[in-house]
């Protein structure tokens, strides 16, 4: 093999939001980027991955609002459940920064102030939405309303969760501020514009370059031939983030400072390790730069990111690699179905190592999305990880070490499969380098069925019965083992600590670029399991971990959480005076529907006596809805309304049982009147 020179290659994956934990549409992506920079590190190439939070905007503020907190610290929280999620996953980032750091503040000026100088910043009054109560201005998605088309109440922003109208905020009727409740005024104010549409010939070269994915390279087109707008860099205060230099009470929109927020880290990084940060990103800087990030960002770095950057007289990306979204079998993640699941729920009950494969298993350099069917999930981990590659170590360890001295043949029996595992790397590290991690899957574990039949065809148990074949069985095992390790090495950058335990068995590292000899008269150490099976219990615990919570008690973990990251949840405990402000009554049930597109739901309308209300209640399983009608529950009826994709719920249902397929209800009695309060 020949070695050309190293690479030098800088990579980012998108800077998570500091406004909630990760879940595994993060995870998709991060394990993504993490494969690539795994492999391209085991080629010898110099790889450099960073990241950070994405620290501000008016989410973040009014998040620690809520929690009664200030900002620094709700970010501070989440960057540490953020990085303890990522190492869950092995995510091996070199440096995860923050968007709130004076790299990013001094780099965002200095930018900013490149693109004023080149006159690439117009300034002009707009008039928006203003919360006269909050004294602030309302982005699209703060305010509510009812829907212009179907008169639905209560719709968010700018289009209609009921009947999928599109409209612009000001259609809505009886808009009102999503945060204090009160009527949106209109207020004018200055507002600071970057000039993309100066950039459209830059930027078509960009999208020919022949660099992006075709479906991306389209999407750009089709944005830029329908005409750049001018985009709008400020917010007013107040705002979390970095104020605008020359411009007072102005702030750079999130947006603005989120990418900058790669070079901020990277400078940390540089800082830290001594290298020269312009080798990487001065204009003709002979570095590769990559941004992997997700379909739904990609018109902030296809268009207004390099459009900045050229501006700012910094190079542009080598090519952004878009990947698609992850959908739970089959649609979209929910947290009523309990598929909204979240890194850390993931890692109490599962292995990383197994979403690492399964991801890798189905990413491809394609921008589809990502199905994490589960079924298929713990059937596909089983059968090849398990069945197929730990089976081949774990097959012949005990022969070697039983009979063996747990050491390899001096001469390796056959020398052309090994040779051939050898060479079907060239194929499989351009299959990694293209990112079409699905197919290198595929090579490798076709290889591993190869050298499960090699083992199936010469049955070392048999021949160890046999007088006078130990020498066979000897050297069948040192066969399988060196097929072992080749495979390791390929499945390394998916499989980092499954490789780690097999490096310690084999007594050697698992490195690419010394593949080219099997191992002989080769001393191993002691095997240890490398990976258990996935249990679909495991998984069902998952999924109940996951489904959704009422709001309150959401927002509480979440902070418990945030503070407490890594230990086990505690159990928590109520004061009497919490319990006493929990209303409960008991309602009539007067009708139970099923709710379309909702396999455990019923929309239950319900009797206080005095009044109705409608519930959604996931106890399907237990009854059919026309049984359900004229009995007896308790409501807990001060619960805070929550908006659900069916529409609203009410209040909460309580029921006695394990859940599933018995749940108890109360027959109607004489004693128990709708509406009475249950104490
Ligand atoms: N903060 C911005 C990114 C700024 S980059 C300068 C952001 N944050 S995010 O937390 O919403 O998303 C971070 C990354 O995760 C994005 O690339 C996004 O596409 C990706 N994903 C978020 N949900 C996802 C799925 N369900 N599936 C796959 N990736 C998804 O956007
Ligand atoms: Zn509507």
């Amino acid at each position: 093999m020949s070695h050309p020179a190293p690479r030098n290659i800088l990579v980012t994956s998108a800077l998570p939001y500091a406004n909630g934990p990760l879940h595994l549409g993060h995870m998709l992506e991060q394990v993504q980027t993490d494969i690539w920079v795994r492999f391209q590190k085991s080629r010898g190439n110099n790889c450099i991955y960073v990241c950070a939070d994405d620290a501000h905007g008016t989410a973040i503020m009014l998040t620690a609002e809520k929690l009664g907190i200030t900002p620094e610290q709700q970010i501070a929280d989440m960057q540490a459940s953020h990085e303890a999620d990522s190492a869950g996953f092995s995510i091996g980032f070199d440096n995860f920064y923050s968007t709130h750091s004076d790299e990013n503040r001094i780099w965002s000026e200095t930018i900013y102030k490149r693109l004023e100088a080149n006159g690439h910043i117009a300034k002009r009054e707009i008039s928006q939405a203003f919360d006269p109560e909050k004294q602030l201005f309302l982005a699209d998605r703060f305010i509510k309303g009812t829907c212009p088309r179907c008169k639905t109440e209560d719709q968010y922003g700018d289009n209609c969760e009921s009947c999928g109208a599109t409209y612009s905020p000001a259609e809505l009727i009886n808009p009102v501020s999503a945060i204090s409740g009160a009527t949106p005024i209109e207020k004018d104010s200055d507002h600071y514009f970057f000039k993309l549409p100066e950039f459209q010939d830059m930027l078509k070269q960009w999208i020919d370059s022949g660099t992006l994915q075709p479906q991306v390279a389209n999407k750009l087109r089709e944005w830029t031939e329908a005409g750049l707008q001018e985009w709008d860099i400020s917010r007013d205060a107040p705002y979390f983030g970095f104020e605008i230099p020359g411009a007072p009470g102005k702030f750079f929109y999130v947006w603005l400072d989120a990418p900058i927020g790669y070079l901020a880290s990277f400078q940390n990084y540089c800082e830290r390790e001594n290298l020269n940060f312009g080798d990487y990103w001065d204009l003709g800087s002979q570095a590769e730069l990559y941004h992997f990030i997700g379909k739904d960002i990609i018109n902030f770095h296809g268009l207004f990111w390099p459009a900045m950057l050229h501006s700012a007289q910094l190079r542009t990306p080598t090519a952004i690699y878009v990947h698609g979204f992850l959908t739970v079998n089959g649609t979209k993640m929910s947290k009523s179905r309990g598929t909204f699941i979240n890194a850390s729920t993931y890692l109490e009950h599962l292995d990383a190592e197994y979403l690492r494969y399964y991801f890798a298993a189905k990413l491809s350099a394609s921008v589809d999305d990502i199905d994490l069917n589960l079924e298929d999930f713990v059937q596909r981990v089983n059968s090849d990880v398990v069945g197929k590659v730990v089976n081949i170590a774990s097959r012949c360890a005990g022969f070697l070490r039983k009979g063996f001295d747990n050491t390899l043949t001096e001469e390796c029996a056959e020398p052309e499969l090994v040779g051939e595992f050898i060479a079907a790397g060239a194929q499989i590290g351009e299959l990694y380098e293209l990112r079409e991690f699905n197919k290198a899957i595929r090579q490798i574990i076709s290889l591993a069925d190869r050298a499960n039949q090699y083992i199936d065809e010469k049955k070392p148990w048999v021949l160890a019965k046999q007088e006078g074949s130990e020498q066979e069985v000897h050297q069948v095992c040192s066969v399988g083992i060196n097929l072992f390790r080749v495979l390791l090495t390929y499945l390394k950058p998916v499989l980092p600590v499954m490789a780690q335990k097999s490096e310690a068995f084999l007594n050697c590292p698992l490195d690419w670029t010394d593949l080219q000899a099997p191992l002989l008269n080769h001393k191993l150490s002691k095997f240890k399991p490398l990976m258990t099976r996935i249990e679909g219990k495991q998984v069902e615990a998952m999924i109940e971990a996951s489904t959704q919570q009422p709001p309150a008690a959401t927002l509480d973990s979440k902070k418990k959480k945030a503070a407490s990251k890594g230990a086990p949840p505690s159990p928590s405990t109520i004061e009497f005076d919490d319990f006493a402000k929990v209303d409960l009554r008991i309602v009539e049930i007067i009708a139970a529907d099923h709710v379309e597109g909702a396999d455990k739901l019923l929309r239950l309308t319900l009797s206080l006596g005095d009044s109705e209300c409608q519930v959604f209640s996931g106890i399907k399983d237990a009854y059919r809805p026309e049984d359900l009608v004229g009995k007896l529950t308790v409501l807990v009826a001060n619960l805070a309304p929550r908006k659900m994709r069916f529409g609203m719920s009410e209040g909460m249902v309580l029921a006695a049982g394990p859940g599933g397929e018995d749940i108890f209800l109360l027959e109607p009695h004489a004693g128990a009147k709708p509406g009475m309060k249950v104490t």
